[in-house]
């Protein structure tokens, strides 16, 4: 072979290879994704029809399963949904057919149902938050667990998906704002219908019939048998946690990817339940302060008494970003000969834009599904989101000073 033949044919080869890999990626975005729900609850009834709207729109996804502990759930679910039903997930995931499970079953599951359906070979939605506060270990495990299986795991913590926080964590990488040393955001909303406003279903409502409460407690301290610890578990410390861990891992992520913030060094956190009483024990006002080994702080504050909040936004050496409903803003301080950019937001990250950006995370995780791409809230960067809020509660809860090592992955109270 001439040296002319080898190289037509090697840029033949080449070229047959890429067009097999292009034909293998269009049959790979065609075939169809078919996905099961484990919880049947308020946030899996909303993920399941947002799944059969994008097949009523024509995508190459369906919900073919649905799984509940609690049979008058499952029973309506599987009517609504017109899917097959079941009532332990061990039995869903047997499906070699099912490529994908939703999973928002309340938080202390999580963790079991995504390592059973990860090992089951299956990708995996995950409600957030990625773990219940006190199960640290178990979250480097499942971590762990998925660095070998390499499954795709998107945790639903919706407004990472909007790409400002990329584009803006670029620039911020590139030096727009200096050395980043310190950050500030919140969560902050008013009411407790979240907690104590879930709807019980059946006052009457007894384990053994038709309810799981053994698999319901996972592994948290066992109680005896309530309505309100069934139906309302965010009222309890053994089920939930609060502003901190169910409504920050919102906000916290984002700022965490942008910020490109590995683990902390240190976090102290005060906060309690400072207005709501009844059945309640999870605090309703949390804050905390992050420190990160580079030299930065991030200082989060919320509560669910009162909705004004602080605004988000980065302090750098030279300058500060600021976030908007619209857009990041990034501003030079005086004396500094830098542009002012606008980074618009893709979408409005209230009312209308909140369930934009859930069906923009939703198509991430699809989209991964077919690429085995990394989703926008993956497992690792959920990780690194958790670890400062698992050391908040502790700190507050032992009125200690919590430290990590990033080597061991260990919390250590000091
Ligand atoms: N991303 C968001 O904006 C958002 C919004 C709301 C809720 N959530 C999250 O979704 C999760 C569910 O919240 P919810 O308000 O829908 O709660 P819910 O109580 O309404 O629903 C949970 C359902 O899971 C079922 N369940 C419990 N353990 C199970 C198990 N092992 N297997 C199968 N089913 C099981 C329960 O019977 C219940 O029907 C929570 O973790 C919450 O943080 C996220």
């Amino acid at each position: 072979m001439t040296q002319s033949d080898r190289r037509q044919f090697l840029s033949g080869a080449a070229g047959a290879g890429l067009a097999a890999r292009a034909m293998a990626q269009a049959s790979a975005s065609q075939k169809k994704l078919r996905v099961g729900l484990i919880g049947a609850g308020g946030r899996g009834t909303y993920l399941g029809k947002t799944i059969q709207q994008f097949t009523e729109q024509g995508e190459p996804v369906e919900l073919v399963s649905v799984c509940d502990i609690y049979q008058p759930r499952l029973e309506r679910a599987e009517v609504a949904f017109k899917v097959k039903g079941y009532a332990r997930a061990a039995d869903m995931l047997k499906d070699p057919n099912l490529d994908a499970v939703i999973i928002a079953t309340p938080d202390r599951q999580h963790v079991f149902n995504t390592m059973e359906a990860i090992r089951a070979d299956k990708d995996v939605y995950c409600e957030k938050p990625v773990t219940h506060w006190a199960q640290f270990d178990r979250l480097k495990e499942l971590v762990h667990e998925n660095r070998k299986l390499k499954r795709v795991v998107q945790v639903g913590t919706q407004y990472v998906s909007d790409t400002v926080w990329e584009r803006a964590g670029e620039q911020i990488r590139q030096g727009a704002i200096g050395k980043v040393v310190h950050a500030q955001s919140c969560y902050f909303r008013r009411g407790d219908s979240g907690e104590a406003g879930m709807p019980i279903d059946d006052p009457n409502a007894k384990p053994g019939v038709g309810v799981d409460w053994e698999t319901a407690q996972a592994d948290a301290p066992r109680r005896e048998f309530t309505v309100s610890r069934l139906f309302q578990w965010r009222l309890y410390m053994d089920y939930s946690g609060g502003p901190l861990t169910d409504t920050y891992p919102h906000m916290l992520t984002p700022v965490v990817k942008m910020l490109d913030a590995g683990f902390p060094k240190k976090v102290v956190a005060t906060g309690g339940r400072f207005y709501y009483g009844g059945l309640r024990d999870v605090p309703d006002t949390m804050d905390l302060l992050i420190q990160y080994p580079q030299g930065m702080d991030i200082a989060f504050l919320g509560s669910f008494v009162n909705y004004v909040g602080i605004e988000t936004l980065v302090r750098g050496s030279e300058g500060t970003a600021r976030k908007s409903d619209l857009a990041i803003t990034l501003e030079p301080m005086k004396g500094v000969n830098k542009p002012r950019q606008e980074l618009p937001s893709d979408t409005q990250t209230r009312g209308e834009g909140h369930s934009n950006l859930a069906i923009a995370h939703i198509k991430d995780f699809l989209n991964c599904m077919r690429t085995r791409g990394t989703p926008r809230g993956d497992l690792e960067l959920a990780y690194r989101v958790q670890v400062p809020l698992i050391m908040a509660m502790q700190s507050h809860l032992h009125n200690k000073v919590a430290l990590f090592d990033a080597d061991s992955e260990t919390i250590q109270l000091v």
